[in-house]
């Protein structure tokens, strides 16, 4: 679907996200063809910049981060709806300006006074620019022209201040005006969690407590946090990613079907989900966090967390963690899921794995057997998308050795569509106010109070355990599984 009319207008224009993500997104989106003409995009920022100015940033950023490639026919007809306007945010008289900007582009581009105002900005700084949209009416919905807002995570930092952001932005904005972005939920791979196992049969009989040991939700990365010590530090590993990513995927992964597709349905059972989830207890056996000390990504020396600009010498902030979860249901009593997510560690992977149970009784010679391992259903969330089925099989030529091997699916040699990147999918869903792909408030608040009690005993533990960059986490990490017979995957 093309979206209509309107304009697309992002605070925080001169950061990270909107030149790697959005501002390429937008191009991406034009170049096939989802956009409408009647579109603008409308740069807000404080830098002392012109519209020149602002059409060579996005045009850079487009440059060195679009998937598409450039036609110059395309670029032509986007960059005549490209506006900035220049003001701080606490500046009455810029969002006048704004509010001048944004009708001259309706007359003049037949934008129809349809608004979706992006936030890639700190949180600290949402109740002034909800406060500035409201006062100068650039918030209300005005007949049949919708007002839209988007925010970035964090939503607060624990469940207390995620429900103060939440009361300030629904102050200005109705519920079903409010976008939340989790960019995993735009990703093609994790949008197939519900393919999987909703367009299937033959996986549902095993998606339960009868045949699942237990869930690995992975989230590794291999980059350091050099660059980001204003976001992350006192921020952390749990925070940043396992409250919305993986708790999104462990919901995906762990809901009962929905009647349909439409967000009501789907957000209801994500929500009876993460209702129903609990840390297992005690938390100090059941959890694991880490900081990366120096080490080698690859053949490059790289220096530990306390030695990248900008973070405090004695931070203990968490760059690696991992929790232990159950869910209180008939399908999932007693199986764990266990989330972890960590910067600097062996290789980026993210993967979901369904780990089965052993079968009951192995009627071959124990020496045959050593080498198989449990079955295992892989979703591979990226970067080599795809899903693995591991299973035993005979070795040829043995007597009867039994080994592991893996069955794939691989989106590369499957399908001959590319899949769009995250945010294109999740900017033109705002556009169409398709709102299926992001969590609601309630979610949100849910994912906290899971975590906020980790978070809490954390605090109280002291500092967290130093794994070298490189490797796979701290060891309290592998203690936490080989307490209970597991071990964590090595993707
Ligand atoms: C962001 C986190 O949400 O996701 C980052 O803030 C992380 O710390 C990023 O690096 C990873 O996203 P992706 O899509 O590259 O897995």
């Amino acid at each position: 679907r093309i979206a209509g009319p309107c304009s697309l207008i992002i605070f925080g224009v001169t950061g990270d996200l909107a030149r790697k993500k959005l501002m390429p997104a937008v191009y991406d989106l034009a170049n096939r063809g989802l956009l409408p003409p009647s579109f603008a995009l409308v740069g807000f920022a404080r830098r002392d910049w012109d519209h020149e100015d602002f059409a060579k940033i996005v045009h850079d950023a487009v440059r060195d981060h679009a998937r598409t490639g450039f036609r110059e026919e395309v670029w032509e007809r986007l960059a005549e709806g490209f506006r900035f306007v220049q003001g701080a945010f606490d500046d009455d008289s810029a969002f006048d300006r704004l509010k001048e900007t944004l009708e001259g582009l309706d007359k003049e581009r037949g934008t129809d006074g349809n608004h979706a105002f992006y936030l890639s900005i700190p949180p600290k700084a949402f109740p002034t620019v909800c406060e500035q949209l409201d006062r100068s009416g650039l918030a209300k919905e005005d007949g049949d022209h919708w007002r839209r807002v988007v925010i970035e995570k964090p939503f607060g930092h624990n469940l207390e201040s995620a429900k103060e952001l939440n009361a300030i932005v629904n102050g200005v904005f109705p519920e079903s005006s409010v976008f939340r972005i989790d960019h995993y939920l735009g990703k093609e791979t994790v949008q197939n969690i519900l393919a999987l196992r909703f367009a299937n049969q033959m996986f549902d009989p095993l998606w339960s407590s009868h045949y699942v040991d237990h869930v690995q939700i992975t989230m590794a990365e291999d980059i350091g946090l050099g660059g980001r010590a204003g976001y992350y530090d006192g921020i952390g590993a749990a925070r940043d990613v396992i409250q919305n990513h993986l708790l999104q995927l462990m919901a995906l992964v762990a809901m009962e079907e929905p009647i349909s597709f439409e967000p009501k349905q789907l957000q209801d059972e994500k929500i009876k989900v993460l209702a129903a989830t609990r840390n297992i207890e005690p938390l100090d056996d059941n959890t694991a966090r880490g900081q990366y000390g120096p080490g080698w990504q690859g053949s490059e020396k790289v220096p530990g967390l306390l030695d990248e600009a900008g973070f405090a010498k004695d931070s203990t902030t968490e760059t690696f963690a991992a929790i232990a979860l159950e869910v209180d249901s008939r399908r999932w009593a007693g199986v764990p899921f266990y989330l972890r997510t960590g910067k600097r560690l062996g290789r980026r992977v993210t993967e979901i794995a369904l780990v089965f149970k052993r079968a009951p009784h192995l009627p071959f010679d124990k020496t045959m057997t050593e080498e198989l391992s449990q079955n295992a259903l892989v979703i591979r969330v990226q970067p080599d998308e795809g899903i693995t089925l591991r299973f035993g099989s005979k070795v040829p030529a043995s007597s009867m050795e039994v080994r592991d091997v893996n069955m794939d699916f691989s989106y590369g040699t499957a399908f001959t569509e590319a899949s769009p990147e995250a945010y294109e999918r999740l900017i033109l869903d705002v556009l169409l106010g398709e709102p299926s792909l992001f969590p609601v408030n309630e979610e949100v608040e849910l994912s906290w109070e899971i975590l906020d009690p980790v978070i809490e005993h954390w605090a109280q533990a002291g500092t967290p355990d130093t794994y070298e960059s490189g490797t796979w986490g701290p060891t309290s990490a592998d203690e936490m599984m080989s307490r209970v017979g597991r071990s964590w995957r090595r993707p």
